[in-house]
Parts: C-alpha cells; structure tokens; sequence
C-alpha cells in the first residue's frame, strides 16, 4: 500500500462533529500509533531533506501544527516558530486576521521568529478553507520571509483552501486527499 493511502486508513472520520453535517477528520490516531507515526513524519522529513526544497526555519499553525511541525524541524535538525491564536504571545507580535464561517480569527507570530532571507515551511495538519495557512504565510511575509511551501497532512478540496492558496502563489503539499 502507499504512503497516502496507509495514512488515510489511520485517520478517523467523526460524523456530525463539531456541528451536524460536518464529517470530521480525526488525524489522532496517526501520532497514537508508534509505526504509523513515524511514516507521517519521514514523508515530511524526505521531502525537505532534498537541497532544492530545504527550508531554513520551520513555522508550525497553532495548534495541531504545532504537534507535526515541531518534530519536522528537529529530524531537519531546523528552529520551530509558533504561529499562535492571538494573545498567546508574550513578546512583540505581528498579527493577521482573517474570515472564518462565522467570525473572524487572529493569529500572531514574535517579531524575532523569522528574518528577511528565512525559506520557511510553514505546516498544519489540515487545509480547509485555507484562512488560517493563508494567515500564516501573510504574517511570516510581513516579517520578510519567503515561505518555500505550505504543507499539510490533509487537503479537503471540495472547501477550495487548496486551490485559493495554490492561486495565490504559495506551492502546497499535502499527503491525503479527502474529496
Ligand atoms: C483547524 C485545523 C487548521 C484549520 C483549517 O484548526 O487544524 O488549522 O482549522 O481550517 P481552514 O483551512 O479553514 O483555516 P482549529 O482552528 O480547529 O484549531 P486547533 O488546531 O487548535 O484545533
Ligand atoms: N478535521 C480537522 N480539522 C478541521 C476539519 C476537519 O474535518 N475541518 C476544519 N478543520
């Protein structure tokens, strides 16, 4: 079986959560299984280990991006920045804001956690309507950065993140696709 696939067997749909019609895609079960987790992460690690796609700092989304983006950076043997919902940041920020379905969102990333010249991979779990990676990429700009790529574990396409954010500029890499 492939990588994609093996990864997709792992990941448990939840119907009607957190609101009814809405089936949620669990990516638990990936980090609760030793084996399985590890292979989450090598495909992470394999792509970036290549010299062309070699970021310079890793950026993770708050919160299950922090889980993967975190590990990521350490076998790259690269920094981890948090990009945080706000007020979670302690030193000077930069902040971004942005539409959710209802409301609005803002997320902050320390002035220091990036420099002009930085290649960044910027990592979630998952892209739905793409705001928040969209955010993310924004705020790690205005500091000068250049985001090399987006990755995540899942793309939902039928929400359009994927093509909005591709149709911005940003490259994007995903390993399950739940169409
Ligand atoms: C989820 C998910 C992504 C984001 C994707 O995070 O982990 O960060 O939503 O949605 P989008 O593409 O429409 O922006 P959530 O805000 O639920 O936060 P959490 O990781 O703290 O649970
Ligand atoms: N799973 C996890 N996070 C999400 C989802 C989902 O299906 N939709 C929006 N954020």
């Amino acid at each position: 079986m492939d990588t994609s696939n093996y990864l997709k067997d792992n990941i448990r749909t939840v119907p009607d959560w957190p609101a009814p019609g809405v089936q949620f895609r669990d990516i638990t079960p990936l980090l609760q299984d030793p084996r399985v987790f590890r292979v989450l992460i090598d495909a992470f690690v394999h792509r970036y280990m290549t010299p062309e796609l070699r970021p310079t700092v890793v950026a993770g989304l708050d919160a299950r991006g922090f889980i993967i983006g975190s590990v990521v950076a350490y076998e790259l043997g690269l920094g981890f920045v948090p990009i945080r919902k706000k007020g979670k940041l302690p030193f000077t920020t930069v902040e971004e804001t942005y539409e959710l379905e209802y409301g609005s969102a803002t997320v902050e990333l320390h002035t220091d956690a990036v420099k002009a010249g930085d290649r960044v991979l910027l990592i979630d779990d998952l892209i739905a309507t793409g705001g928040t990676m969209m955010a993310g990429a924004r705020l790690l700009e205005k500091l000068g950065a250049t985001v090399m790529e987006g990755a995540a574990i899942v793309d939902l396409p039928e929400l359009g993140g994927s093509a909005r954010l591709k149709a911005s500029g940003l490259p994007l890499f995903t390993l399950v696709n739940f169409a």
